[in-house]
């Protein structure tokens, strides 16, 4: 697992480095979508190099994280609506290309499955964007979830309901209780995981993701056993590590063609 401490805006460019680069080499690179705040200067940034550099999207495909179930199809904090609006509006992104577990189906085992199948048809997924929760979650993936689950609902915590009332008026009784999500199982299948966290708020996540132990306690540490992971995380994300001098160290002597 590479650990990289910077601030905000270098964090951003650098994972939009890694997907531009799978861009270049091939159009058709299917990429994972995270939702929430830690991917926004991301999109920003990926959003500017469309305008002003001709990157293209027009043969991705895009596999969203995870959706709240039974949130209206206009409702503007359905993440199929936040990742148009964030992202694929923005760049040349074909509507159809971009897809989510599906949480006004009727049928929503048979959405989680069918969810699962598109992201195999695909190909699997290149490079996966991923934020952390201040309990550990990665997607929706709370505590206790098992380390090789599948796309399936899930119930979000209350300290998750209570992070997320921000994007509800500051209501938490307006946030969804439940959620369709990729399984951890499914995200360990992705080429490249690359993690996005900043802020004081995220360093015990932090932490425990890098240096605790695995656990389903903590659902993140899964990413410990993943051949190509990444964690970008500001100096406050990074606050508790305790090898955050030797994360630097190795960051601070890597070759520059090596990318992430
Ligand atoms: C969203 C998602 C969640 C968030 C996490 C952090 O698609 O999968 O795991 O990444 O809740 O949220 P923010 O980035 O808003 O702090």
């Amino acid at each position: 697992m590479e650990v990289v401490i910077a601030p905000e805006q270098e964090l951003a460019a650098l994972a939009a480095d890694a997907i531009e680069s799978l861009l270049r080499r091939r159009p058709r690179t299917v990429l994972g979508l995270a939702t929430g705040s830690s991917p926004l200067k991301v999109y920003d940034e990926l959003a500017r190099r469309h305008a002003e550099e001709g990157l293209s999207f027009a043969e991705a495909r895009g596999f969203m994280l995870d959706e709240y179930v039974g949130l209206a199809a206009d409702h503007p904090e359905r993440y199929r609506n936040v990742i148009a609006t964030e992202i694929a509006e923005r760049v040349d992104w074909p509507a159809d290309q971009v897809r989510g577990p599906d949480g006004l189906a009727s049928d929503l085992p048979a959405a989680c499955a069918a969810y699962e199948e598109s992201i195999r048809a695909a190909g699997g997924v290149d490079l996966q964007l991923l934020g952390i929760g201040t309990d550990g979650h990665i997607a929706f993936n709370e505590p206790g979830s098992s380390l090789a689950s599948r796309t399936r609902i899930k119930t979000l915590t209350r300290q998750t309901q209570v992070d997320n009332a921000r994007f509800f008026d500051g209501d938490v009784e307006r946030v969804p209780t439940h959620c369709l999500t990729q399984g951890l199982g499914t995200i360990m299948e992705a080429r490249h995981l690359v993690l996005l966290a900043t802020g004081k708020h995220k360093a015990e996540a932090v932490h425990q993701l890098v240096e605790g132990p695995v656990s389903a306690l903590w659902p993140a540490t899964v990413m410990q056993l993943h051949p190509h992971a990444t964690v970008l995380v500001d100096e406050a994300a990074a606050s508790r590590l305790q090898l955050a001098d030797y994360y630097r160290q190795t960051y601070a002597s890597k070759p520059d063609w090596q990318g992430l």
